[in-house]
């Protein structure tokens, strides 16, 4: 074992076990899963008239699966890497195993090409996630590695439709061709936009439901770069939940800011047959159509009164008065780091960091925790960003509740994902519970993928 950690060891001995039972068993482990979840490559036709070649994508071809399981329910989905890369298959937003996070080295080798990874995913909270690459995660992302995860409560809470809406921009040209996927000038400022704007990798879909019926629609925005605020017109709404947390009291919707990570659960009433509502986002250009919900001939008539709130998740509450202050800085990096080789790629470029260390790759052996807390004690995370870019502070494993900010009023609602504006100092609070080593890090991919990264460790 000379020179080689105790974590390279334990990942070491796990992997060749993984192995031996992937050899031992392909067939019957494969599909003993309650899922199969292949990665691969495909074509696709997202700008009508024109195949996007050279795709990147979970399941059969096509969108993502929208996966679904119950609130503790324990599901076991079997990935099988059909990229001729690394990859590795992260569950936003669940409070679950560590070792079942899909964090390259952190918790467990990178999936390699022709290899095969059971996951067993599972979730205290009910509410909308999400699933992605944590390797190569630019690339595979861009190329529309994003899917849907659904936790339902276990009381039905009385819609008549829901529907998930994974909305996402990709780069492509007229020719519906990628064009290059970022821009070191822009991974250096607010990273790189994307230009045909999509729901479930369709350009302005509609979709019909009775006029009077009651709508869960649930918004997770699994864009690499895309802060945007979107409006619903034509029906009335109300949030009933943000980043799969619920609001106590739901708020009629007007306007929602959204950035990477982030998710909104909203009940909409439909309006009257043959009426439509739309969602919008507003951009500098204007106003851009996103989906339309069309109502056909009415079955019910429903009032959005009839919707309770959604029952709580069983999160902690952090003992504020008590808890112990961690800093983070969001800054750039000092000079001269240059980012390391790794199997799960890099840009080239380190430009960003935390408390002034850059992330440099994701690579082997034992890096250093940003912080260290103990299981069960209550923190403040103080973000302070020196940047003039926004981040969406994003920490695995854990729920924090924002406090305050020293820009604006926030909700004090509880979230995995934390939109730093540029300048702002935002204190959030959790009761470090779940033990393990989670990353923490901003889902702008581009400032993840140039040193705006960590992890913080709960032992
Ligand atoms: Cu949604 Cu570390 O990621
Ligand atoms: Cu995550
Ligand atoms: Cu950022």
């Amino acid at each position: 074992m000379f020179g080689m950690s105790r974590r390279e060891f334990l990942l070491g001995s796990a992997a060749t076990a993984a192995a031996s039972s992937a050899t031992y068993a392909l067939g019957k482990s494969v599909m003993s899963a309650d899922m199969q979840l292949p990665i691969g490559y495909f074509d696709h036709s997202i700008v009508p008239g024109t195949v996007t070649e050279g795709m990147m994508g979970f399941g059969e071809g096509g969108p993502a699966p929208t996966i679904r399981l119950k609130q503790h329910e324990t599901k076991s989905i079997q990935v099988i890497n059909n990229l001729h890369e690394a990859s590795i298959v992260h569950w936003h937003g669940l409070r679950h195993a560590n070792n079942m996070d899909g964090v390259p080295y952190l918790t467990q080798r990178p999936i390699e090409f022709g290899e095969t990874f059971r996951y067993e995913i599972q979730s205290p909270d009910a509410g909308t996630f999400w699933y992605h690459p944590h390797c190569n995660t630019l690339d595979q992302m861009a190329r529309g590695m994003t899917g849907l995860l659904i936790v339902d409560e276990p009381e039905d809470p009385g819609f008549d439709h829901d529907i998930a809406l994974n909305i996402r921009d990709f780069r492509l040209g007229t020719d519906g061709q990628f064009v290059a996927l970022y821009k070191p000038r822009n991974a250096a400022r607010g990273g790189t936009l994307g230009i045909v704007s999509t729901v479930n990798w369709k350009i302005q879909p509609t979709y019909q439901f009775p006029a009077g019926s009651l709508v869960r629609v649930r918004m997770a925005v699994t864009d690499v770069t895309r802060v945007g605020q979107y409006r619903l017109e034509g029906a009335n709404s109300k949030v009933m939940a943000l980043d799969s947390h619920p609001l106590i009291s739901p708020t009629p919707t007007t306007s929602i800011l959204l950035a990477p990570g982030q998710r909104a659960d909203l009940a909409v009433k439909m309006p009257e047959e043959g009426e439509s509502a739309k969602l919008v986002l507003d951009t500098l250009a204007g106003p851009r159509p996103m989906a339309t919900f069309t109502s056909t001939q009415a079955t019910v008539e429903r009032s959005l009164h009839e919707i309770a709130p959604l029952p709580a998740n069983p999160v902690s509450e952090p003992d504020v008065d008590n808890a112990e202050i961690l800093e983070f800085v969001f800054g750039w990096s000092p000079d001269g780091d240059e980012p390391v080789a790794s199997i799960c790629g890099s840009l080239g470029y380190t430009f960003w960091s935390i408390n002034r260390t850059p992330w440099l790759g994701d690579t082997p052996g034992p890096l250093d925790p940003l912080a260290v807390m103990k299981l069960g004690k209550s923190y403040i995370l103080r973000l302070i960003n020196n940047t003039p870019n926004d981040h969406p502070i994003h920490l695995h494993g854990l729920a924090f509740k924002q406090l305050r900010s020293d820009k604006r009023d926030i909700p004090n609602v509880f979230t995995d994902t934390a939109l730093l504006l540029s300048g702002e100092t935002m204190d959030v609070a959790l009761v470090a519970d779940n033990p393990g080593d989670w990353a923490f890090h901003c889902h702008v991919i581009e400032h993840q993928k140039t040193g705006l990264a960590g992890y913080l460790r709960v032992e």
